[in-house]
């Protein structure tokens, strides 16, 4: 085997900021327990983030991105995993501030490390990556809070998003009856195609106008755009409905009252994917290769090369991409 392999690394000096494949050897990989061939990964929007010179994601140059990778394990010092061993792993530390996913080889800590399902490949492990854990996740909290098929409409933010994309195929998956909201015109027939009932405009969840309190829509939400359409859906959440929040894409503040909680007993369920505790991660994972799993996953997930890679994560944050990107590390050989 050859000591060097090519990953995606950036760099930033005094003068410049650079996107570069280049060649690593097995030394410049960070320390751990557990080796491993990285077949895929993907892109998420946090990954566009750390591409770019103030993203504020990664914490020391020069730095390998990428949150999520799967691969086979080509060595190990922990004695859970052994070569051979097909694996994902996502979220800690993994492109933040420990070399990530964008590298034909990772090494990390072992107790990062989940075993591939039976179920799933691992292409399709990554078109799940972060953002599929992250809707799974959601309806999992949803479900702990009593929601099911029976209670109503579940809106989902962002749909066309990762997270959206896979929260709308999941609860699809498990007969829920979805409203995708989406500020892409152009994409009202995909998001059926993905399982939507119905397919609203962000202006029609998002107002100019807030009212403290609304009309009941939603027996719940899947919201990765939190800001105002937050507030929004709280005031529109049916009587002991939840509402999962995991994202920013439509800003921090939230301008919001108590009177969601106080008057309907709506419940706000914050959505961490990165210190998830482990037992309900391995969960999780067996959950999406089996009634998580959508029906038509390939359609949602586009594939590139480490070429390709700087291109899609600028796509990204320019709100240009559709569905799941994943990154074929096996490509370039
Ligand atoms: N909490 C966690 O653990 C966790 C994990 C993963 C991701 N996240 C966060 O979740 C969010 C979504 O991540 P992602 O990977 O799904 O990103 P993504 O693929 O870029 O999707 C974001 C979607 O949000 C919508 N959007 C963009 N700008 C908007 C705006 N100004 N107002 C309203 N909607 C807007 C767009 O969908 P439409 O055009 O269809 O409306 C866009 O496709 C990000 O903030 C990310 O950091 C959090």
């Amino acid at each position: 085997m050859s000591n060097k392999f090519n990953a995606l690394v950036v760099n930033k000096t005094e003068e410049d900021f650079t996107v570069n494949i280049e060649p690593l050897s097995f030394e410049d990989l960070p320390d751990g327990d557990v080796t491993i061939r990285v077949h895929y990964s993907s892109v998420n929007y946090k990954d566009g983030l750390a591409s770019i010179p103030n993203g504020k994601i990664v914490q020391s140059y020069p730095f390998v991105p990428g949150i999520d990778l799967a691969g086979i394990v080509t060595s190990s010092k922990d004695s859970r995993y052994k070569e051979g061993d097909q694996v994902i792993v996502t979220s800690y530390e993994l492109g933040v501030s420990h070399y990530g996913g964008y590298s034909e080889y990772a090494r990390v800590p072992g107790d990062w490390v989940v075993p591939l399902p039976d179920q799933l490949t691992l292409k399709e492990a990554m078109i799940f990556g972060t953002a599929g854990f992250t809707a799974a996740l959601s309806i999992h909290q949803l479900e702990k809070n009593g929601l099911t098929p029976e209670d109503g409409t579940i809106l989902v933010t962002g749909a066309t998003g990762g997270v959206g994309s896979m929260a709308v195929s999941m609860l699809a998956k498990r007969n829920y009856d979805v409203t995708a909201s989406t500020g892409k015109e152009s994409e009202y027939d995909y998001l059926k195609k993905l399982g939507a009932k119905q397919v609203i405009s962000r202006e029609e969840v998002t107002p100019e106008k807030l009212r403290p309190i609304g009309k009941q829509r939603w027996a719940g939400a899947v919201d990765p755009v939190g800001g105002k359409t937050l507030a929004s859906i709280l005031s529109s959440t049916k009587y002991g409905g939840s509402v999962a929040v995991s994202g920013l894409t439509g800003g921090v503040e939230v301008p919001t009252t108590v009177f969601p909680f106080i008057l309907r007993g709506v419940n706000l369920l914050g959505i961490d994917s990165v210190y998830c505790p482990k037992d309900i991660r391995e969960t999780l994972w067996k959950r999406m290769a089996t009634d998580l799993k959508p029906e038509g996953l390939e359609e949602i997930g586009n594939e590139v090369s480490l070429k390709d890679l700087p291109q899609t994560l600028s796509d990204i944050l320019a709100g240009k991409v559709r569905g799941r990107t994943v990154v074929n590390l096996q490509s370039d050989q």
